[in-house]
């Protein structure tokens, strides 16, 4: 497989660069600590890393709320500090993808304030999705969409003097997020020029933000809210609820093939990993047709949550409709907007009330190991996020002041959980900041129960999460089978294990199974006798008296063999 190709079996850990290292102690994470943490990571063995917005932004939504895209937040860095980090990540064979948002921008950036400065109908305007209010006073909105984070997804353009136009403006996120128009040739030269600038600087390709929003649907129809707002809004809807007319239309897919032909300008060429919320696989994998995207986070396996058959269902919808494509899967179970998986996975875990419900942490823990280590043998790439490594839950009880997911204010605090899971990561010791940084200060407090859970704590421990991920990602470098080959899954396993076997191009393979019981299975010993990984101890190779062979597996584990 040539070098080009790396994208399809990396493995690539997210960092949230406010929370995870912060080198001038003003408690939020920057460049210059992402910098000075960057052996960690090649340590750790991940191919690339994917950093969240760290461009000037307001901050509002954490930075997805982009006032310029071509510079970095003062906060966060300088582009000195990105030209690094290019430069020491590739001396460590590690890629950069950034993170783009093309669906909107910030109200702090320039072209929305240059639109406030206009009339509504001027060229200004025209960046923004903007339309006439309903009623006499056009007091009403154009629709009846809502905002992701609560409440209109339109807010009423007023003048410098506060009077109405009777123009709103669409934000299917935060007011201070203006989606921005697609429809317009401006917004398409834009964005490619912001590609283009990055790439030029060197970076290896781009995650895509809301990459199914982009595009709505002409004449902007009324939706029909009878399902779970919240559920469909995320476009984590099923596959039988409506279509929303905000969400996967089919104009998106012409501006991923303009973008992938910049992308294929470069040499090496630049890759992208859209964030995709579609309702199942089959509208998936359209993203990633030949001349689209290369990669989209395959967030139904996120959805499958601790089920088998949800599991099976998903891996198998997955490979299949991305063959079609020739494209390979990705999988994730973790991200900045989701609830960690070692506290989602947890028994008594429910979504509904995740801040208040009693869960079994220690077998959360058990669970999310073994999902990771079953999920990294999938064919495809792996994403990582920060933290996770250590096996960190979801901080439930943060105090409600020191939050700021725009959806927890916007909700009135019933809403908006998504702090939990970037709480900056503990590096070392037992300071309130855990080696966050050298002092004590921290945008989000960390918890106490932290302790013995920082990365020093963990390096070199026997049984450890972070060991654990070590041995694993450097077993799945060293198995010619694990990576982008094929799968297929063993017959007969007992209820609730999945087991597969994966093939290298060498002929060579390596089982993977997962227990999902809470007691001890056996599995064939034809499977393999020779362990390599496994997300628990309790994993013996038993030879009877009269000479049979098994594997036994304990409770929620996953492991890999060779023969
Ligand atoms: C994506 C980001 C999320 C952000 C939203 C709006 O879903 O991952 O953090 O709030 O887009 O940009
Ligand atoms: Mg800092």
């Amino acid at each position: 497989m040539s070098d080009n190709d790396w994208w399809r079996h990396a493995v690539v850990y997210q960092v949230y660069p406010r929370s995870f290292a912060d080198s001038d102690g003003d408690g939020m994470g920057d460049i210059p600590g992402l910098v000075s943490r960057l052996d960690y990571l090649a340590d750790l063995g991940v191919d690339a890393i994917w950093i969240s917005p760290f461009y000037t932004s307001p901050l509002n939504d954490g930075g997805y709320d982009v006032a310029d895209y071509r510079s970095i937040d003062p906060r966060l860095g300088t582009l000195d500090d990105v030209d690094r980090m290019i430069t020491e990540a590739h001396a460590r064979n590690i890629r950069i993808l950034m993170d783009v948002v093309p669906n909107h921008t910030s109200s702090e950036h320039r072209w929305f304030k240059e639109a406030l400065l206009t009339e509504p109908g001027s060229p200004e305007w025209d960046r923004y999705v903007v339309r006439e209010g309903r009623g006499e006073d056009k007091e009403t909105p154009p629709n009846n969409w809502r905002s992701i984070f609560h409440g209109s997804g339109w807010s009423h353009i007023r003048r410098a003097d506060g009077s109405p136009t009777g123009y709103w403006y669409l934000h299917l996120f935060d007011p201070t997020q203006p989606d921005v128009n697609w429809d317009n040739p401006e917004v398409h030269q834009e964005f490619v020029d912001t590609l283009r600038f990055w790439f030029d600087r060197g970076i290896d390709g781009f995650r895509i933000d809301v990459s199914h929003g982009l595009v709505k649907e002409a004449g902007l129809p009324d939706f029909d809210y009878t399902l779970e707002d919240a559920e469909k809004l995320q476009g984590m809807f099923d596959e039988d609820s409506a279509h929303a007319p905000f969400w996967d239309q089919d104009g998106v897919h012409d501006i991923y093939r303009e973008w992938r032909r910049v992308a294929d300008e470069y040499d090496p060429p630049r890759v992208f990993c859209g964030e995709t919320w579609v309702p199942n696989p089959v509208r998936l994998a359209r993203y990633q047709r030949p001349d689209e995207l290369h990669t989209s986070f395959n967030f139904s396996y996120l959805q499958a949550g601790w089920d088998a058959a949800e599991m099976r269902r998903s891996i198998d919808e997955t490979v299949a409709n991305h063959a079609l494509v020739g494209a390979p899967p990705t999988w994730v179970l973790s991200n900045h907007d989701v609830v960690r998986h070692a506290t989602r996975m947890a028994p008594g875990f429910d979504h509904a009330a995740q801040l208040t419900c009693a869960i079994d942490e220690e077998r959360g823990l058990r669970r999310a190991r073994a999902a990771t280590v079953f999920a990294m043998a999938l064919p495809g790439s792996m994403y990582l996020y920060q933290g996770e490594e250590l096996g960190l839950p979801e901080v439930r009880d943060l105090p409600a002041e020191s939050r700021q997911d725009p959806a927890w204010l916007r909700s009135g605090g019933t809403d908006g959980t998504r702090d939990g899971c970037r709480v900056p990561i503990p590096w070392s010791g037992t300071s309130p900041s855990y080696g966050f940084n050298a002092g004590d200060a921290s945008w989000l407090p960390q918890p106490a129960t932290w302790t013995g859970l920082s990365v020093a704590d963990q390096l070199g421990v026997t049984g450890s999460t972070l060991e654990l991920y070590r041995t694993a990602l450097r077993a799945r470098r060293a198995e010619p089978a694990l990576g982008e080959g094929p799968m297929e899954w063993l017959d007969d396993p007992e209820a609730d294990v999945l087991a597969l076997r994966r093939t290298g191009p060498d002929g060579s393979s390596v089982v993977a199974v997962v227990n999902l019981n809470n007691s001890i299975v056996r599995i064939p010993a034809v499977w393999g006798t020779t362990l390599l990984v496994a997300s628990s101890d309790d994993v013996a190779i038993v030879s009877t008296d009269d000479g049979t062979q098994f594997v036994a597996v304990g409770p929620e584990t996953a492991l890999w063999l060779t023969p």
